[in-house]
């Protein structure tokens, strides 16, 4: 099918009572992995990439793969900025057809902070496109970028002005979620119900990869409506070259190598959307 409208998206999935899986790609074996992934599991999400990312990939041609790669399929999927570091990353993703943006301005003041997200709201929204805006800063690596960034967690209290103020529709938390495999998060539940009593529109959490599956179930019930996983997704991607490798230097057969690493993200991401939206609680 078409990549969806970001806000049709999230209508569907409140109805359905879904939590959305947002995987990054990197690269067109990743991008078609990840719808692959959802089909398997037959549930929808996003295949999201990051303005970090774009150095390497250029918008025009992820949104063409993006498209390519939902038309395979039946399921509902839409494509996002995931930390749209510009205004001009931002105007290129919304021209090359991407259905949701994040902007994250997160590191700088609150009051800067604001402005920035507005303006961006203000832009996107006249493309009919929703806005995922941050407050607050996440610890670890995100792509080739460290951050020991430390405004902390998101202040409860600061979350109504700054969710009216900006306009956004969607807002991603700092409550102990780290970014990347090499921090452990260390979620603050009660700090993440306070925020969803606070805040009208619905949560995301950012580094997914590594937070027990327990947790994020729990986390899930306090109005997480997105879940963003990278690093998870590429370690399936990378381990797949690296394990032949080592076995034999020699190897150089590029097409199956990418084949064998399509089907392990696939199945990451085939695991990891069907975790957070199962039942079951042996899982
Ligand atoms: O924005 C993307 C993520 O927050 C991914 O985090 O690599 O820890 O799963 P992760
Ligand atoms: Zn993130």
């Amino acid at each position: 099918m078409k990549l969806i409208n970001g806000f049709s998206l999230m209508n569907y999935a409140l109805e359905k009572g879904l939590l959305l899986p947002a995987f990054n790609t990197t690269n067109l074996e990743m991008t078609y992995a990840i719808a692959k992934g959802l089909q398997e599991a037959n549930l929808p999400g996003y295949i999201q990439i990051s303005s970090n990312n774009l150095q390497l990939s250029n918008p025009h041609i992820i949104a063409e793969i993006a498209r390519d790669a939902a038309a395979k399929y039946d399921i509902p999927i839409a494509l996002h900025l995931d930390h749209g570091r510009s205004f001009e990353d931002v105007k290129n993703c919304i021209n090359a057809g991407f259905t949701s943006i994040m902007v994250d301005a997160s590191s700088l003041p609150f009051e800067e902070n604001i402005a920035e997200s507005k303006k961006t709201v203000e832009y996107c929204h006249f493309y009919g496109i929703p806005v995922e805006v941050e407050l607050g800063g996440l610890k670890g690596k995100e792509d080739d970028i460290f951050s020991d960034n430390s405004e902390g967690k998101t202040d409860p209290d600061m979350v109504p002005e700054f969710v009216e103020r900006t306009g956004c529709d969607l807002l991603a938390v700092s409550v102990g979620n780290v970014h990347g495999l090499e921090l452990q998060p260390h979620i603050d539940i009660p700090l993440l119900e306070k925020i969803h009593n606070l805040c009208p529109v619905p949560l995301v959490m950012h580094g997914g990869s590594g937070i027990p599956h327990e947790i994020l179930k729990e986390a899930r019930k306090h109005g997480l409506l997105k879940c963003n996983f990278g690093a998870d997704l590429r370690k399936a991607f990378i381990s797949s070259f690296g394990k032949t490798y080592e076995s034999n230097h020699n190897a150089h057969d590029v097409i199956s190598l990418s084949l064998d690493a399509v089907e392990n993200v696939s199945s990451k991401a085939r695991e990891l959307v069907s975790m957070i939206n199962t039942t079951d609680s042996s899982l």
